[in-house]
């Protein structure tokens, strides 16, 4: 007897590979066209599936997952973040969560350097510069960045992707520090050439670049709040590819605005799409919509850990990749 097929519901379009690899293992529904699915498609989508695979763009509430069907056993979730969803009301309803990490750890630590080196050395200005035709030819005094090798970078979160900067903060020849949970072990210490600050204040005091790489947590929130954001030095660049709760982002807005922050580069935004509307206005601004671990080979492997998690499970094992809250 053929073994019934599970039920899988997709919340947005992938890549085409992995929604055909998905419609090849499992009853499949697919996404017509790349909208969110508005609150009451979701929860339609949660009554009938035994899967569902959200992204960052779901939000999967305690209300919903209490409305879902007895069949919903997994949220694959599409991506490494889950602040979306409610992983602990999941758990007491006997509804495992599991995520993507590792595959958008390089990408993210890319883009994190790449908003570093847009910021200090002042990219966008020099684009906008060539864009309008104004280019008058090589100046010894015209759009004077900072350098980068010999700063201090301080990395707000030390997991994967903490990391991942780290090493190529090193490259570049940055001076590396790190404040994080809990501390690395001496070796990987040792390995990244990391100083550890216990103080989050204390780092946050000394650094000229601060680059927020921990995920937002109810801990996490607003971590980076008025108060704190006015020990960075003034001449001080601050970088943010993982959630934008992290930030008080109307407190940072005010900085910027007034002078007393040197720049910032941001990928993401508290408020998601509502982004603060004077920061687009900021000159010493670098404005992403949510990039850093948008690459073709990415998100490919983001759907291969969904389909691995998924049929992990279907083969009556726990997801490699299961979120424990
Ligand atoms: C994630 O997977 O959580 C990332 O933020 C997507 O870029």
């Amino acid at each position: 007897m053929s073994k019934h097929r599970l039920s899988v519901v997709v919340t947005r379009r992938l890549p085409e590979v992995v929604e055909t690899r998905l419609s090849e293992l499992f009853d499949v529904t697919l996404r017509e066209d790349d909208t969110p699915m508005t609150r009451a498609e979701l929860a339609e989508a949660m009554k009938a599936a035994d899967v569902l695979v959200p992204t960052l763009t779901d939000e999967i509430d305690n209300a919903l997952i209490g409305q879902a069907g007895d069949r919903l056993k997994l949220i694959a979730n599409y991506g490494a973040g889950v602040d979306h969803i409610d992983v602990a009301t999941a758990r007491q309803r006997g509804i495992l969560v599991s995520n993507t990490p590792g595959v958008l750890t390089d990408d993210t630590a890319d883009m994190t350097m790449a908003l570093i080196l847009a910021v200090t050395r002042r990219i966008p200005e020099g684009l906008a510069v060539m864009q309008r035709g104004e280019w008058q030819g090589w100046a010894p005094t015209a759009l004077l960045g900072g350098r980068v090798g010999g700063r201090r970078l301080g990395i707000l979160g030390m997991g994967r992707i903490g990391q991942a900067v780290a090493r190529r903060a090193a490259a570049f020849g940055m001076q590396v520090h790190y404040h994080n949970r809990r501390r690395l072990r001496a070796e990987t210490e040792k390995a990244l050439d990391a100083t550890y600050w216990e103080s989050l204040d204390q780092m946050t005091a000394r650094m000229d670049v601060l680059s927020i790489n921990c995920p937002h947590t109810p801990s996490t929130f607003h971590l980076m709040n008025a108060r704190r954001l006015k020990l960075m030095k003034p001449d001080a660049v601050i970088v943010n590819t993982s959630r934008g709760e992290v930030i008080d982002e109307n407190a940072l807005t005010r900085m910027l605005a007034a002078g007393e922050l040197s720049g910032a580069g941001l990928d993401v935004y508290e408020h998601g799409t509502d982004v603060n509307p004077r920061l687009r206005e900021l000159r010493n601004v670098v404005l992403l919509p949510h990039m850093g671990s948008a690459t073709v080979e990415g998100r490919i492997e983001m759907g291969e850990k969904v389909i691995i998690n998924i049929k992990t499970f279907d083969d009556g094992h726990r997801p490699p990749d299961q979120v424990v809250p």
